[in-house]
C-alpha cells in the first residue's frame, strides 16, 4: 500500500487480493496436487495401493521412539511401542510420524518403510517448530512486535535449516490465528490482534520456513498455516471453546493471515479444534471445502489438528467413530492426526459406499504429491543425516540471531526520566524477581527441541556487559505463583544495598500456550506484593516484564518509571534483555496487542467499532459504551512502545484532498528526534472509513514503515495510499469500496493522535 517494498508485498496479500491471489505461482503449484493425472508417476502408484494402504497415507502419529517426552505437548493417548510403529510403517499404515528425536530415530522408520514396506512410499516427519528449533528464537509474539517481517523470515530459515537437519520435513507452523482476547493463551504462538501485521508475518514465517530454493531443498521445511479456522475467537478466550463470528467477520479478519499463508506457498493447513456457528471446522464443508478448495484454489493438504476428528463425538456432532470418520473425512480432513480413525474406519467407509473410492484418492493424491514436492521419492533421507543434525544447529550465526531477534522484540512501555539505558559502570544493580535468574522460563512456550537448560539468564546476560560483575546481585525475591518464605525482606535489602532495581516478574512459560487460558491476565498475587515491598524502598525501578500475552498493569509495576516487555525471547533472553537495560542496542520494538486496563475488557482490541455512543477518552460519561471503572482504551495501545530518542510527529500532508477512483494519495509526515540517542521509529498509518454500508472500526492499521532518526534529525515518511486499501467485506460478503470520506493519522500506536486528516475517495 505504500512506497516500501515491505508495504507493497502486503497488497498483493490483502482482502482485496483476491485477483492476485488468483494469478499467483503458489495456486497453480497447489492446483497442480488436485488434478488427477497431474503426476504420471503419482497415478501409478495411487493404482497399485489397497485401500488399507490408502488410509495409512492419510494416518500420522506421534513419535514413540525413546520415550513420551515427544508429545509432552499433547494430551496422552493410547501409544504404540517403538516397534508396533515400525510394524506399522511396514504395512503401509503410517504416513508418517511427527515429534519425534532427530535423525537416528528417521533414519531407522525411513529404512523399514523403503526397504520393507511392499510400496516403499517414504514416510514424511514433521514437528511443532513454532519458534526455533535447538536455537529457539522469540515466542511468535514477540517476534511480532518486531514489526520486521524480515525478521520472522531469518528466525524461520534458521528454524528451518536446523528441523530439516534432524530429519524434520513439516512444520505445523505458522500459527496465523488472529488473538483479540488476551485471556486466550495460544494468542503467544501467533502475531497478535492486527489484520495486516498478521498477514504480514504469516507470509513472511511461511517463505523463510519454505525457502527460496524450492521444497525439495535438504534444508526447505513445509509450512503448516493454522488452525483453519477462527481458533483464537474462542468465546471468552477459554482454549478450545465454541467461536460464533459472522462470515464477514470471518473474511474480515480471520481468513487474510491464511489466504496470505497460501499466497506465499503454504502448502498445508491445520484444522482447528473449534466450531464455527455450531459446526466444527474439522467437520465443515463450507470452509474446507466451498471456501478453502473452490473459492481459493488451494491444492496442498488439509490435516486434522491432534484427535480432531475423534473430537467430533465430544462436540456433540458425531454419534460414533465411524460418523466422526466420515464427516470429517466428506468434509475435506485428508489427513488424520493421532485418532487413528482413517486408518480404523476408512476402509469400511469406503466398502459400503458411504465414503466415495474418489475422495479416498483425491486425499491420498494430495499426501503424494506433497512428499513428492519434498523430495523425498527422489531421495527419502535427503534430510536425514546425523552429521549435519549436529554442525547445523546452535551455531554461532544462530545464536547471534536469536539475540538480535531478542532486542529487537522489546517493547519499552515507558521510561519516565530517561532512566534506562542504564550505564554500564558505576552502579550497583539489584535482579529481584522469579525471572531475575535461573534456567527457567526462558525459551517460552511450545518448545520442543530447544530447552532452557541451554538458553541464557538475566543475572549471566547482565554480567556479561556490564565493567563490574561484583556489582549486580540476584534475588528470587518471589516464586511466579508461590511466595517464598522470607523472600521480600531478602528482595528489601538487596534493593537497599543497590542505586537501582531491575524487576523481573511476570508470567510463568506454562502460563501461556495450549490449554493455558487465564480468568485474570494479571501479575500473580506473590509477585504484586514483592513490587510494592520494592517499590517502598524508593529505589528507581526498571520493570522487565516476562510475558506470553498482553497483562494487566496495575500498581507498584506501574508506577516504576520504566517497563519493558521481554515476553520469552529464547536461547539469548538474558543478553538480549542485558543489550537493552545498558544500550548496546535501542528498543525499537511495538506491542503487537493491546494491553487494557483491565481483564474485564477482553477481548479487547484497537480495531473495534464505534457503537452509536461512543466514549473513546476522557472521563467515562453515563449512557455512553464505558465501564463504570475504567475507560474503554487500553493501557498501552497496540503499536505502542518507545525508544531511547525522543520523537514527535508533524507537518502531515496530503497529496489531494480528493482520491480518484484509480489514482494514488501521497501522505507525508516528519518524524523527528530532539533526544541524544538514534531511534528507530515504527511510523504506522491508520485508516477509518467516516460512514459505509457496513460500519468500520475505529482506525485500522493500512501500512508502518521502520525509519532510523539519528538524534537532532528529522526524516520524512511518505505513504501511498489506493482504492485498493479501503476494501472491507460488503453487504454481498465480497471485497468492496465504497466514495466518500476517509479519516487518516500517521501516528506512533493505534489509540495516538500523531498527525491526522481527511480525505475523500471520489468516485468513478
Ligand atoms: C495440538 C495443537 O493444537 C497443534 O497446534 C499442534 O500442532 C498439535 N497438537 C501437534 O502437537
Amino acid at each position: 500500500m505504500e512506497t516500501s517494498s515491505i508495504s507493497r508485498r502486503a497488497l498483493v496479500l490483502g482482502t482485496g487480493a483476491v485477483t492476485a491471489w488468483a494469478a499467483s505461482p503458489a495456486r497453480a503449484l497447489l492446483a497442480a496436487a488436485d488434478r488427477a493425472g497431474a503426476s504420471p508417476a503419482i497415478e501409478a502408484l495411487l493404482a497399485r495401493m489397497t485401500v488399507a494402504e490408502k488410509a495409512g497415507q492419510l494416518t500420522l502419529n506421534a513419535a514413540t521412539w525413546a520415550s513420551g517426552a515427544a508429545n509432552a505437548l499433547n494430551p496422552v493417548t493410547a501409544g504404540a511401542s517403538f516397534e508396533v510403529q515400525l510394524a506399522e510403517v511396514r504395512d503401509g499404515h503410517l504416513t508418517g510420524v511427527f515429534n519425534g528425536h532427530g535423525a537416528d530415530m528417521a533414519q531407522r522408520m525411513q529404512t523399514v518403510a523403503m526397504r520393507e514396506s511392499r510400496l516403499k512410499i517414504p514416510l514424511i516427519f514433521a514437528a511443532d517448530v513454532i519458534h526455533g528449533f535447538r536455537t529457539v528464537f522469540p515466542v511468535p509474539l514477540a517476534e511480532a512486535g518486531s514489526f520486521d517481517p524480515g525478521l520472522a523470515e531469518s528466525t524461520a530459515r534458521a528454524a528451518a535449516v536446523e528441523a530439516s537437519a534432524a530429519g524434520i520435513d513439516w512444520t505445523f507452523a505458522p500459527m496465523v490465528d488472529i488473538a483479540r482476547d488476551q485471556r486466550w493463551g495460544r494468542g503467544v504462538e501467533g502475531a497478535g490482534e492486527d489484520v495486516l501485521l498478521g498477514r504480514m508475518m504469516a507470509a513472511a514465517r511461511v517463505r523463510g520456513f519454505q525457502g527460496t530454493r524450492g521444497l525439495a531443498a535438504d534444508d526447505a521445511v513445509m509450512a503448516c498455516a493454522k488452525h483453519f479456522a477462527a481458533y483464537g475467537a474462542a468465546e471468552a478466550g477459554l482454549d478450545y471453546n465454541s467461536v460464533d463470528v459472522s462470515e464477514r467477520t470471518l473474511r474480515d479478519v480471520y481468513f487474510p493471515p491464511f489466504q496470505a499463508a497460501f499466497a506465499a506457498g503454504a502448502l498445508s493447513t491445520m484444522a482447528s479444534f473449534n466450531e464455527i456457528s455450531g459446526v466444527p471446522a474439522t467437520a465443515n464443508p463450507w470452509l474446507l471445502d466451498t471456501v478453502l478448495r473452490k473459492e481459493w484454489g488451494f491444492g496442498g493438504l488439509v490435516v486434522s489438528d491432534y484427535t480432531g476428528d475423534e473430537e467430533l463425538i465430544a462436540h456433540g456432532f458425531a454419534a460414533d467413530a465411524r460418523e466422526a470418520t466420515r464427516l470429517a473425512f466428506m468434509a475435506g480432513v485428508d489427513m488424520s492426526m493421532q485418532s487413528n480413525f482413517y486408518r480404523d474406519h476408512l476402509p469400511a467407509l469406503v466398502a459400503s459406499g458411504a465414503v466415495p473410492m474418489a475422495r479416498l484418492d483425491q486425499a491420498v493424491r494430495r499426501v503424494l504429491h506433497v512428499k513428492q514436492a519434498l523430495g523425498l521419492f527422489d531421495d527419502p533421507f535427503r534430510r536425514i543425516d546425523p552429521t549435519r543434525e549436529r554442525t547445523r544447529v546452535q551455531t554461532k550465526a544462530h545464536q547471534a540471531l536469536a539475540r538480535d531477534a531478542g532486542r529487537r522484540s522489546i517493547v519499552l512501555l515507558k521510561n519516565d526520566g530517561d532512566l534506562l539505558p542504564l550505564p554500564r559502570a558505576g552502579k550497583r544493580i539489584a535482579l529481584i524477581g522469579p525471572f531475575a535468574q535461573g534456567q527457567e522460563d526462558l525459551v517460552g512456550p511450545w518448545t520442543v527441541y530447544g530447552s532452557d537448560a541451554e538458553a541464557v539468564d538475566l543475572l549471566t546476560g547482565v554480567r556479561a556487559v556490564v565493567a563490574d560483575a561484583g556489582m549486580v546481585t540476584a534475588t528470587a525475591g518471589s516464586g511466579v505463583e508461590q511466595e517464598i518464605p522470607g523472600g521480600i525482606d531478602a528482595a528489601v535489602a538487596a534493593a537497599r544495598a543497590a542505586d537501582v532495581v531491575v524487576l523481573a516478574i511476570g508470567e510463568g512459560q506454562s502460563m501461556s500456550g495450549e490449554a493455558q487460558s487465564r480468568a485474570a491476565i494479571v501479575i500473580p498475587a506473590p509477585q504484586l506484593a514483592l513490587a510494592a515491598a520494592v517499590a517502598a524502598t524508593g529505589k528507581p525501578i526498571v520493570v522487565a516484564l516476562r510475558n506470553g500475552r498482553a497483562l494487566e498493569v496495575s500498581g507498584a509495576v506501574l508506577d516504576a518509571p520504566a517497563i519493558l516487555v521481554t515476553w520469552f525471547l529464547g536461547s539469548q533472553s538474558g543478553p538480549a534483555i542485558a543489550d537493552i537495560l545498558f544500550g548496546l542496542a535501542a528498543p525499537s520494538a511495538r506491542l503487537p496487542v493491546s494491553f487494557p486496563f483491565a481483564t474485564g475488557q477482553e477481548p479487547y482490541h484497537y480495531a473495534h467499532k464505534s457503537t452509536g455512543r461512543p466514549n473513546p477518552a476522557g472521563p467515562p460519561r453515563d449512557f455512553k459504551a464505558r465501564y463504570r471503572e475504567t475507560l474503554n482504551a487500553a493501557r498501552f495501545a497496540f503499536g505502542h512502545g518507545l525508544t531511547y530518542g525522543r520523537i514527535a510527529y508533524s507537518d502531515l500532508q496530503l497529496g489531494t484532498a480528493k482520491l480518484a477512483w484509480d489514482g494514488d494519495l501521497a501522505v507525508r509526515a516528519t518524524i523527528t528526534n530532539s533526544g541524544t540517542c538514534a531511534a528507530d521509529e515504527v511510523v504506522q498509518l491508520y485508516v477509518h472509513d467516516v460512514a459505509a454500508s457496513i460500519t468500520r472500526p475505529v482506525r485500522e492499521l493500512k501500512a508502518f514503515r521502520r525509519v532510523h532518526v539519528a538524534p537532532g534529525a528529522r526524516v520524512e515518511v511518505v505513504f501511498t495510499l489506493r482504492r485498493s486499501d479501503l476494501l472491507f467485506v460488503g453487504t454481498a460478503l465480497k471485497p468492496t469500496v465504497e466514495p466518500g470520506a476517509f479519516r487518516l493519522w500517521i501516528a506512533p500506536s493505534a489509540e495516538a493522535e500523531g498527525v491526522s486528516g481527511t480525505f475523500e475517495l471520489v468516485a468513478a
